[in-house]
């Protein structure tokens, strides 16, 4: 067999994973499933920094997925925050996919909306099985609102959450009304209220979205969350110690999520000790962790390169079987060993 190489276009990304979202959640349910299994290899993700350029990264994911998605493959994602100011999204992205069997590299793939798709996909899973056992929210609220938060959005109302109110709060008021103009445009039902400031919105959801680009904690209080509100710490970094300390902790993965100084990162420093995670989503799937009613919740996920993988290899394999694979002529050229 002659190995070959397909390029996946952004485009065919977006149609490929049309109205999907269902299908998208019980494919990420099933790889937390599959890595909590030990059925994955997932090791620290590597993060390329610029001296002259303190903002931006480059994170590249390696990963190995087995099982009947298996897979092997690389996500290489760029975050360069300040293109915003001319209307570029922040993240660029493509995913290699590798051949199990001979390690070649069949596909590589646009992958920002595989990035987001996933992110958003993890965050809806989680909004559902955590709130399974409390009341289930009625009112979210979005901290930044970016392209995360609109395809938690999305992802959200596709598999079935309908809210009285929804909260958006913003530092861009630029971003705000873009949300805003989205949620609009998108037919939300109810009351939509952009906020000038973070804590009337977090007092007023008991679902709360993070998806800013802070750095580093801006939101102290933990008597703003006396509520006890659902939280969906996607963008890691937003919430002090302290607040983590004083509620219920729920991560994709202990090693991962416990680095790079996110919250729990600084909440492990702060005390030493790991002990304020009650547990990884995989553990309220299976059973193993049951999610208190009377607690503030928070789900802080690292992202994990598995998740990636299952979502490219998902496309991969709906646009091979539409026959609408671009397969680039003679990529690998030198496949006979001795000449
Ligand atoms: N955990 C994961 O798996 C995962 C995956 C993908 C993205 N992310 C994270 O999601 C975040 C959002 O990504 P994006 O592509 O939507 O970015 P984006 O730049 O499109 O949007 C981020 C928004 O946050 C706003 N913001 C910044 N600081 C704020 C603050 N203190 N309060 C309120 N708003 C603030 C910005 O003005 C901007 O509108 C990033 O931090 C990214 O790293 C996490």
């Amino acid at each position: 067999m002659t190995p070959t190489f397909a390029v996946i276009s952004g485009a065919q990304v977006q149609e490929a994973l049309k109205g999907r979202e269902s299908e998208t959640a019980e494919l990420i349910e099933a790889v937390y499933r599959q890595h909590d299994a030990g059925g994955t290899v997932n090791p620290p993700s590597y993060f390329l920094r610029f001296p002259d350029r303190p903002t931006a990264r480059i994170i590249a994911l390696p990963a190995s997925l087995g099982g009947p998605l298996r897979v092997d493959g690389l996500k290489w994602i760029s975050s360069f925050p300040e293109n915003t100011a001319s209307g570029l999204p922040r993240a660029s992205a493509v995913l290699i996919l590798n051949d199990p069997d001979t390690g070649y590299p069949y596909a590589c793939l646009e992958s920002s909306v595989i990035s987001a798709t996933r992110t958003a996909a993890s965050a809806a899973l989680a909004a559902d099985r955590l709130s399974r056992e409390r009341t289930r929210p009625t009112r979210v609220g979005f901290i930044g609102t970016g392209l995360i938060a609109r395809h938690i959005h999305t992802h959200l109302a596709a598999t079935g959450w309908e809210f009285e109110e929804t909260g958006v709060y913003d530092v861009a008021a630029d971003s705000a009304a873009g949300f805003r103009s989205y949620l609009e445009r998108a037919g939300t039902q109810g009351k939509i209220t952009v906020h000038d400031a973070a804590e009337p919105l977090i007092r007023s959801s008991d679902l709360i979205v993070f998806a800013t680009v802070a750095a580093r904690p801006h939101i102290h209080d933990p008597a703003w969350f006396g509520h006890h509100p659902l939280v969906l710490h996607v963008s890691l970094r937003d919430l002090a110690p302290e607040i983590l300390l004083a509620s219920a902790n729920y991560v994709d993965d202990v090693e991962h999520c416990l680095k790079a100084d996110t919250s729990p990162h600084l909440a492990e420093q702060l005390t030493g000790k790991r002990d304020f995670v009650d547990g990884t989503l995989a553990d309220v799937l299976t059973g193993r962790a049951r999610v208190p009613g009377d607690r503030t919740v928070v789900f802080s996920p690292f992202g994990l390169g598995v998740l990636d993988l299952a979502v490219g290899r998902f496309v991969h394999d709906e646009v091979a079987r539409r026959g609408q694979l671009h397969v680039v002529d003679g990529f690998f050229n030198e496949l006979r060993r001795h000449g």
